[in-house]
């Protein structure tokens, strides 16, 4: 499988089967987010792992769609502001930056050996970082479920804009 075909495999999956996913396999999930580049190579993320059931139910307090926590992981991507390169000509921080790339080298590399992931963004933040015990500082970039998908799960067409319309040449006019 080549770069643009696994980019085409990846897509969003909300139906999992209830296999597990082999500690083995985790782990090169894990090993592709290790690998994605980051401003100044600051790395500023921490994979955050939860199996434990009751974990995972109460992460449905923070975004409550049963696929999401009733998938047999939920990886959190978080990432530490502090350990994060700023760029001084505006101050802006880079470390969500860095945490949305390793989280999409996550999702590929999951993609990559017959996983799903949906990178989900819209839960309550406060919620999740309780039940997840995060220290002051940690922040959550994205979560997602992790597991086989489920034959529900078949694909719907995805749309994508155009490149035409996507890329500009020189100039924004
Ligand atoms: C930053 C971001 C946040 C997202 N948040 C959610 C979410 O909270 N819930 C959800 O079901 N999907 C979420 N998605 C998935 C998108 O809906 C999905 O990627 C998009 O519709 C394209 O579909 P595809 O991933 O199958 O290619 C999010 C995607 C991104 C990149």
């Amino acid at each position: 499988m080549d770069f643009l075909e696994l980019a085409e495999k990846r897509r969003s999956v909300r139906a999992y089967r209830e296999d597990d996913v082999p500690e083995e396999v985790l782990a090169k999930v894990l090993e592709g987010a290790r690998r994605a580049p980051s401003a100044c190579n600051r790395q500023p993320w921490r994979f955050v792992v939860v199996r434990d059931e009751a974990r995972k139910r109460l992460l449905g307090t923070a975004y409550s769609r049963e696929w999401f926590w009733k998938a047999p992981v939920v990886i959190a991507v978080c990432v530490l502001p502090a350990e994060g390169w700023v760029r001084p000509h505006d101050g802006k921080s880079y470390a969500w930056v860095d945490g949305a790339i390793a989280m999409d080298h996550l999702t590929l590399a999951a993609a990559d050996m017959g996983l799903g992931t949906c990178w989900v963004g819209a839960f309550d933040p406060e919620v999740a970082a309780k039940v997840l015990n995060l220290p002051d500082g940690v922040e959550i970039v994205a979560m997602t479920p992790l597991g086989y998908p489920a034959e529900e799960a078949a694909p719907r067409p995805r749309t994508r804009r155009a490149l035409a319309e996507s890329v500009i040449r020189e100039r924004w006019n």
